[in-house]
């Protein structure tokens, strides 16, 4: 049985979610995060975060979660904290431990004034060393504790996707933990077996072995989409080919599965694009060449040019571009190294006028690029004022649109669907459409 209280350190978009997840199996949850305006929010109960069902499920159990900028108030009252802070990339593609580091010195020191063991959780993506190297001698410098003995200290890097973080928090495709101690293991074994409602395999191995593992996930993922990606290229030069149907064959082998198998546009996001550069340090570090990582990053790369051309070289002058999609991915409001707002960046370099469209992401990308772009207030609305208009993720809400929506009494628009959303049948008359991954 474990304990029912629980600490997180760093309120974000993955620990506000892991936050109402425990909290919701039954667990008292305190936040702690060194922004104090995060902490105001969570304990007036305003999530700092979006996130699909976050609301719900935070106003479900708010009874249950409160906030506090004290390490002290939060370890003392909790035999397991998760450490969730950022670790950003780093000038030659290494992750940052800075913040971790500041988290862990104050954490060793509410260690050290505690009697109990106590179990520490490290969330927080970290490269493969970085645990037993850096994150030990700083906890057991501040705690004068030994880990393992004194402490328990566990990497338990997630799976999650933004826009899906709740179902994927409680639903994992398994859990990755790397153990100090069988203890620790066996502690936080028995937690997720609680937070888990697909009864996940859970899969326990040391920190090294854990830090590679989640690493090798992710670009394993990117290497599937990069790959998907090169497919779509060589379609479309080829008359008649067409990457849905390959990659729908392809991913019937069970070999290879469907999942993330669809040429479209390269993958982004906070996770991804960094992941495949980090891995490709860190092996060069080793000595080891990763040329699958380096690759798989460089078709990444060229996706977005692939489509700024498209749209440069079909552009009437005096036209307008409608970009669909400014977050990386549907359901997320994030624009970091999304596709969409990179190729809107680029338009705009080149004082290209623009109309945008995504159902989440618009504030986000007011906030950067402010009076430059128009904003549209629908999918249909953007649709109707473009002479280029380019779907740049999978989100349901674009279907909307209706051939109307692009009939004009001059020059036929262009429809760019990246991901074939579209049905070329039923937008033939009103414009020309041009689905990408697709040979003429
Ligand atoms: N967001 C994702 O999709 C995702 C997925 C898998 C893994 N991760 C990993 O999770 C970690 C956190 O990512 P995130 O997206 O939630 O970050 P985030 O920036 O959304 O949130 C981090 C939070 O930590 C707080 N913080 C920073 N330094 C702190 C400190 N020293 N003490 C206490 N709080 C501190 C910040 O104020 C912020 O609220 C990263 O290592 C990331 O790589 C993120």
């Amino acid at each position: 049985m474990t304990d029912r209280k629980i600490s997180i350190v760093g309120i974000g978009k993955l620990g506000m979610p892991m936050t109402a997840c425990f909290a919701s199996k039954g667990y008292d949850v305190i936040g702690v995060d060194v922004n104090p305006e995060i902490v105001r929010k969570v304990n007036e109960g305003i999530s700092p975060v979006f996130e699909p069902h976050l609301d719900d499920l935070f106003r479900n159990y708010r009874g249950r979660i409160k906030a506090t900028v004290s390490f002290e108030e939060a370890i003392s009252n909790s035999s397991q904290t998760f450490l969730i802070v950022p670790t950003p990339s780093e000038g030659e593609g290494g992750f940052s431990l800075k913040y971790v580091l500041s988290a862990c010195e104050k954490i060793g020191k509410a260690l050290a004034a505690k009697k109990d063991f106590h179990l520490l959780v490290l969330t927080s993506t970290v490269l493969p060393g970085a645990t037993a190297g850096e994150v030990v001698p700083c906890l057991e410098k501040h705690s004068g504790k030994k880990c393992g003995a004194d402490f328990g200290l566990c990497y338990n890097p997630e799976f999650i996707a933004l826009g899906s973080v709740i179902r994927d928090i409680l639903n994992p495709d398994f859990v990755l933990i790397g153990e100090s101690d069988p203890r620790s293991g066996d502690t936080l074994e028995a937690f997720y077996r609680t937070i888990c409602e697909n009864n996940a395999p859970i899969t326990r191995m040391n920190w090294v072995n854990a830090e590679i593992t989640k690493i090798a996930v992710n670009t394993f993922v990117t290497t599937k989409i990069s790959y998907a990606n090169m497919i779509a290229e060589i379609c479309e030069r080829l008359p008649n080919a067409d990457a849905e149907v390959v990659t729908r064959a392809l991913g019937m082998d069970t070999r290879i599965g469907k999942k993330y198998l669809k040429g479209a546009l390269g993958y982004g996001g906070p996770c991804f694009p960094r992941d495949n550069i980090a891995f490709s340090f860190m092996s060069g570090k080793l000595g080891v060449k990763a040329a699958i990582a380096e690759a798989t990053d460089a078709i990444n790369r060229r996706q977005l040019k692939r489509l700024e051309e498209k749209v440069l070289s079909e552009l009437p002058s005096k036209g307008i571009v409608g970009v669909m999609g400014l977050a990386y991915k549907p359901g997320t409001n994030v624009i970091e190294r999304s596709q969409g707002f990179e190729l809107v960046q680029n338009l705009v370099s080149k004082s290209v006028p623009l109309v945008l469209y995504d159902p989440f992401a618009m504030e986000n990308v007011r906030g950067v690029l402010g009076g430059q772009v128009m904003f549209a207030t629908s999918a249909r609305d953007c649709a109707r004022r473009v002479s280029v208009l380019v779907v740049t993720i999978p989100c349901e809400e674009f279907k909307e649109i209706v051939p109307e929506d692009l009939k004009r009494s001059g020059a036929e628009p262009l429809l760019i669907d990246c991901w074939r959303l579209f049905d070329p049948a039923k937008f033939k008359d009103v414009c020309r459409y041009v689905a990408m991954g697709t040979g003429k």
